[in-house]
């Protein structure tokens, strides 16, 4: 044999075999794959239990959910009954005639924040006399600003300057205009707070999501 046929045969010997000190370098390529393959499933069925757990349920998706109301039956200086809950709280959707309308501009001074100065209290659409998209038509969360109690819809001259009705909260005293504007020195510190939400048609409107009229 030539010198020649050695290092042909010799090259073979490396190609055919493939192999690094000792060790088949295929077979060992097929055993890291196998091996990375396992544990990537034993990793994702450790994980399962976690990625259950935070996924919300379609209860919690559904509690979160928007909620349309159709206050198509409401007359002017009535609030809409039954009241409608969104996230577990209540919806106080109330309607203004033109006389309550005016006095929302007009009867500000015993009013502690007449501008919605806060911006936690409401959208940016509803910062306007009448706190909401329309005039005529009032939303607002029906809970108390000063420890969550529900206030009550008054339609009498609760409030002597203005004589037309609002918000009375039974549990400490505190008032608020037809705007949800609390009055000065009650224990409500904000005004009731204006939800999210857009009008779909002249008498629907859907709270949780946010746009104007
Ligand atoms: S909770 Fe309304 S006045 Fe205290």
């Amino acid at each position: 044999m030539s010198d020649g046929d050695v290092a042909i045969d010799s090259a073979k010997d490396d190609n055919n075999d493939a192999t690094s000190g000792g060790v088949n370098t295929g077979r060992r390529y097929f055993l890291i794959q196998a091996t990375s393959a396992v544990a990537a499933v034993g990793a994702v069925g450790a994980a399962w239990p976690f990625v259950k757990y935070w996924t919300p349920s379609a209860k919690a998706r559904a509690a979160g959910a928007p909620v349309k109301i159709d206050f198509s039956k409401l007359a002017p200086g009535e609030m809409l009954s039954p009241i409608v809950a969104w996230r577990g709280k209540p919806i106080f959707v109330v309607s203004r005639d033109k006389t309550s309308i005016d006095a929302l501009k007009s009867d500000t001074s015993d009013l502690a924040d007449p501008d919605s100065l806060n911006p936690e209290q409401q959208p940016e659409f509803a910062v306007n006399a009448w706190r909401s998209a329309k005039p005529e038509i009032g939303v607002y969360l029906g809970i108390c600003t000063h420890l969550g109690c529900s206030p009550k819809h008054v339609v009498t001259d609760n409030f002597e300057a203005s004589g037309q009705g609002g918000f009375f909260c039974p549990c400490h005293g505190s008032k608020f205009d037809l705007a949800g504007r609390v009055v000065k020195g009650v224990p409500a510190p904000d005004n009731l707070e204006v939800p999210p939400y857009r009008f779909v048609s002249d008498t629907v409107i859907v709270i949780g999501e946010e746009g104007n009229a």
